[in-house]
């Protein structure tokens, strides 16, 4: 048994089952030993592939983005990005690299709560752990958060014969294991609304840790921009389906085991449901990321990627073979089975009047 594991044990021993939510909490995010404080998380030499860690066509079309944000806010002196979960910091090394008309204006914040990943962030950049407060930054604020949401804790319920019922995290022979602890009747109403067809056994999540996270970033993002992008359904398709659908493991590039296995040693994530975040405040436009890529000109950076690689071939040296990079990475991105078909949620929340 692991450390973080056996320390759970003990404490849960100690002091009574804890919330799926908690215990998510603590597999990922434990001081020095959660699974993104362990140095766990995005990239090729480590457990999953982001988008900006597929290659710099990510990144270089979400720079084409905040230009047209820029311009629509009328191309402010400075504008703060806020890369929010930054992970590595491949989304904001891309964008930079893709040289943006805005570049200049440009100031990046990178929210990282795994601290050991802040090495990797490029320099004269902000690395902290937190968001900034509503008021911290001067000027326009556009929040990106690229899978994000989907590694925020979620708290768990189970339909049983008699209601809604909480699945909590208990121990049975000195192991860690499931059980079930009564909600109250205002949370049993919650689910019921949420998922309102579920069969007895259907499960559904409850992310209260995203919606504060999306009431916070609303506030910081006022007068500016918020992006979301994550893979996401509606609670009720998630009542209707195995959880394991949608709430996964992963580690070194594969699926992990149960969520109890091993805590600190795998990545748990779970759908963002599209309808929770809509309740705090519905978004101005929804996306997939394929038509969201489309929409900001991929096509386009493919196509010039293409005429390089044409045009001059193994001899075009370093540019010719980015050219043709761009054509499997925009393949990748595109994927109708994989990140293509992930939502992109955005908001223009309205600027503070004071
Ligand atoms: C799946 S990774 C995505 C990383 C990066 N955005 C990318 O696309 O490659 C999610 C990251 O969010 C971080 N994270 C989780 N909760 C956070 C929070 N509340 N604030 C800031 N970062 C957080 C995790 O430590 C992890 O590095």
């Amino acid at each position: 048994m692991g450390e973080l594991e056996q320390l759970l044990v003990a404490h849960i021993a100690a002091t009574g089952p804890i919330g799926f939510d908690e215990y998510q909490a603590h597999a990922l995010y434990a001081p020095g030993l959660g699974f993104y404080q362990r140095g766990g998380g995005a990239g090729r030499r480590r457990d999953f592939l982001t988008s900006p860690e597929i290659g710099p066509l990510f990144g270089a079309v979400v720079a084409r983005a905040l230009d047209s944000w820029w311009d629509e806010l009328g191309q402010p002196p400075r504008l703060h990005v806020v890369d929010a979960g930054a992970g590595p910091g491949g989304l904001t090394r891309t964008i930079q690299a893709a040289r943006p008309r805005s570049a200049a204006a440009l100031a990046f914040t990178l929210v990282e709560v795994g601290e050991v990943q802040w090495a990797t962030h490029p320099d004269g950049v902000t690395s902290r752990p937190d968001l900034p407060g509503a008021r911290e930054l001067d000027g326009p604020v556009v929040v990106l958060a690229n899978e994000l949401l989907d590694n925020l804790p979620v708290a768990l319920a189970e339909r049983t014969a008699a209601g809604w019922a909480e699945v909590v995290v208990d121990v049975v022979d000195g192991r860690l294991a499931e059980a079930h602890r009564p909600l109250e009747p205002v949370q049993e109403g919650w689910c019921a609304a949420r998922a309102p067809d579920a069969a007895v056994g259907a499960r559904i999540p409850a992310q209260a840790d995203a919606a504060v996270w999306l009431r916070n970033a609303l506030d910081l993002a006022a007068g500016g921009r918020l992006v979301v992008i994550d893979y996401a359904r509606t609670t009720a398709e998630m009542a209707a389906v195995r959880p394991d659908e949608w709430l996964r493991t992963y580690t070194a590039h594969g699926r992990g085991g149960a969520p109890y296995d091993s805590p600190g040693r795998s990545d748990i994530t779970c759908d963002v449901a599209i309808d929770q975040l809509a309740l705090i405040e519905p978004p101005l436009a929804t996306s997939t990321q394929a038509e969201f890529l489309r929409a900001h000109g991929i096509d386009e950076l493919v196509a010039e990627g293409r005429a390089i690689w044409d045009d001059r071939g193994l001899g075009g040296g370093l540019a010719a073979i980015a050219g043709r990079s761009r054509i499997t990475e925009a393949e990748a991105l595109l994927d109708p089975t994989g990140p293509g078909a992930f939502t992109v949620l955005e908001w223009a929340p309205p600027a503070r009047s004071s």
